[in-house]
C-alpha cells in the first residue's frame, strides 16, 4: 500500500504500513508510546472505565503472544539484512525463544527500522517503554540508530496507585531519546527544559562562588531539568482525563517537544492513541502526523484534543468518506471495514475474532 504523505493528517491503519509511504528523512521528531509487552488487558480496563468516551472497545490487547504470526515475523526480521537488529533479534531467539518477548521485539524491530527511515538527520525519537522491556528495546535501539546515537534514558516518575508489600512500588516509566545524527546540529532546547532552583540550592539566592572564586550566577529560569522527571499521572478526577487506558500526561509530552523541536517542524506519533503527543504539538505550534490502529481513537483526537481548544480538526486518512470509498475499503480490507463500521455506532465492538465472514460482524458491548 503507498499512503500519500501529508502533514497535519491523521492516519487510521497499521503505522507500519502508514510510514512505509513516507518519503526518507523528512519527520523532525518522533514521539512513539507504543503498546508495551506488560500483560494488560486493555479491552477490560476500556469495560471497566466506566468514562465519558463511547465503549467502542475492540482497540488492542496489549498482550503479545508467540504463535505463526510471531514466527514468521521473527524470520523475516532476521533475514531482512539491512535491519541491523537482524542480529538482535536473532540473539534474543537464542536467549528467549518462542517467547512473548521475542515476538514483541521482533515487532517492534521492523517498525522502528521503518522510522529511522523516515527521520531528518537531525531529527529525534523519544521512545516510551516500561521496565520490562527496556532493557531489550535499548539493544534494538542501539542497533538501529546506533549507540553514539544515544542520548538519554529518561526515568518518568509518578506516584499514586497502589503500593506494593513485596516489592519496592514500581512508579515509573521509560523513554529512550535517541538523535539520527549525534554530530548533526540536532535540536535540544535547554532554556526551554529549565525548572525552578530548589530552596536548598545556592543559586536560589545569591549564586555560587567556586573555590576558585569563580562566580555563577543564578538562570532566570532556573537550572536545566534532569534525566528524572517528576509528573504526575492523570489520576481518576483528572480535568485532562478522556478515559483512554493508557492516555498519557499532556506535561510529559509537551517537555519532549519542547526540547526537541521548534516550531514549524513536524512530530510524527505512530502510536497515537487518544493523541497526547497531537494536543501538545499543535499547542506548541508544530505540524504533526498521528497514526492509530482504531479509528475511534483518531475521532478521539478531533473531538476532545483539538476542538476543545480551537484548533481545526485534522483530516483522516484511511477511512471511508462516502459510499464509494465505503465499497472500496470493504472489498480490499473487510477486517478493516468492519472496524470502522463498528466504531461509528455506539456501544458496539468490533469482533476481535477475524474470521472467513468477510468483515461483517460486530459485538454488542454492555
Ligand atoms: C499506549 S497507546 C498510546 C497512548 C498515547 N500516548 C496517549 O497518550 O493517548 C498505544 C496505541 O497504539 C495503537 N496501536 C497499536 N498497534 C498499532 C499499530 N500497529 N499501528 C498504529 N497504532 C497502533 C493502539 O490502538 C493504541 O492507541
Amino acid at each position: 500500500m503507498n499512503t500519500p504523505f501529508a502533514p497535519n493528517t491523521l492516519y487510521y491503519g497499521d503505522c507500519f504500513d502508514i510510514m512505509s509511504g513516507f518519503p526518507d528523512g523528512y519527520i523532525d521528531l518522533i514521539c512513539l508510546d507504543p503498546p508495551f509487552n506488560s500483560n494488560e488487558k486493555y479491552n477490560k480496563v476500556f469495560k471497566d472505565s466506566g468514562l465519558h468516551i463511547d465503549p467502542q472497545i475492540k482497540a488492542f490487547d496489549d498482550v503479545w503472544l508467540w504463535d505463526n504470526t510471531s514466527a514468521e515475523r521473527v524470520e523475516r526480521v532476521k533475514n531482512a539484512v539491512a535491519n541491523p537488529a537482524s542480529k538482535v533479534i536473532a540473539g534474543f531467539e537464542g536467549f528467549i525463544p518462542r517467547s512473548k518477548m521475542l515476538s514483541y521485539t521482533s515487532y517492534m524491530a521492523e517498525r522502528l527500522f521503518m522510522m529511522h527511515r523516515i527521520l531528518k538527520d537531525t531529527g529525534s525519537i523519544y521512545l516510551h517503554c516500561d521496565p520490562y522491556a527496556s532493557h531489550y528495546l535499548k539493544l534494538v535501539m542501539d542497533a538501529i540508530f546506533g549507540e553514539k546515537n544515544f542520548r538519554n534514558e529518561i526515568v518518568w516518575h509518578y506516584t499514586g496507585g497502589g503500593r506494593s508489600k513485596t516489592y519496592f512500588s514500581r512508579k515509573h516509566d521509560i523513554i529512550l531519546w535517541y538523535v539520527r545524527n549525534v554530530t548533526s546540529d540536532y535540536q535540544f532546547n535547554i532554556d526551554e527544559m529549565r525548572v525552578p532552583y530548589k530552596p536548598t540550592s545556592g543559586y536560589a539566592r545569591v549564586g555560587i562562588v567556586s573555590q576558585s572564586g569563580k562566580r555563577y550566577t543564578p538562570h532566570p529560569k532556573g537550572t536545566p531539568v534532569d534525566d528524572v522527571w517528576d509528573i504526575p499521572i492523570i489520576n481518576p478526577m483528572s480535568d485532562e482525563r478522556l478515559g483512554y487506558p493508557t492516555q498519557k500526561p499532556l506535561a510529559l509530552y509537551e517537555r519532549i517537544i519542547k526540547a526537541s523541536s521548534n516550531p514549524g517542524d513536524l512530530v510524527l506519533d505512530p502510536f497515537a492513541g487518544c493523541g497526547t503527543t497531537i494536543e501538545a504539538a499543535k499547542k506548541n505550534g508544530r505540524d504533526v502526523i498521528g497514526i492509530d490502529i482504531l479509528p475511534f481513537a483518531l475521532r478521539l483526537i478531533n473531538r476532545y484534543r483539538l476542538a476543545p481548544n480551537g484548533i481545526t480538526p485534522l483530516p483522516i486518512e484511511g477511512v471511508p468518506v462516502d459510499m464509494d470509498t465505503a465499497r472500496q475499503l470493504a472489498k480490499a480490507a473487510p477486517f478493516k471495514f468492519q472496524d470502522w463500521t463498528i466504531s461509528l455506532i455506539d456501544g458496539l465492538a468490533s469482533n476481535p475474532q477475524k474470521v472467513g465472514d468477510d468483515g461483517i460482524d460486530g459485538l454488542c458491548t454492555p
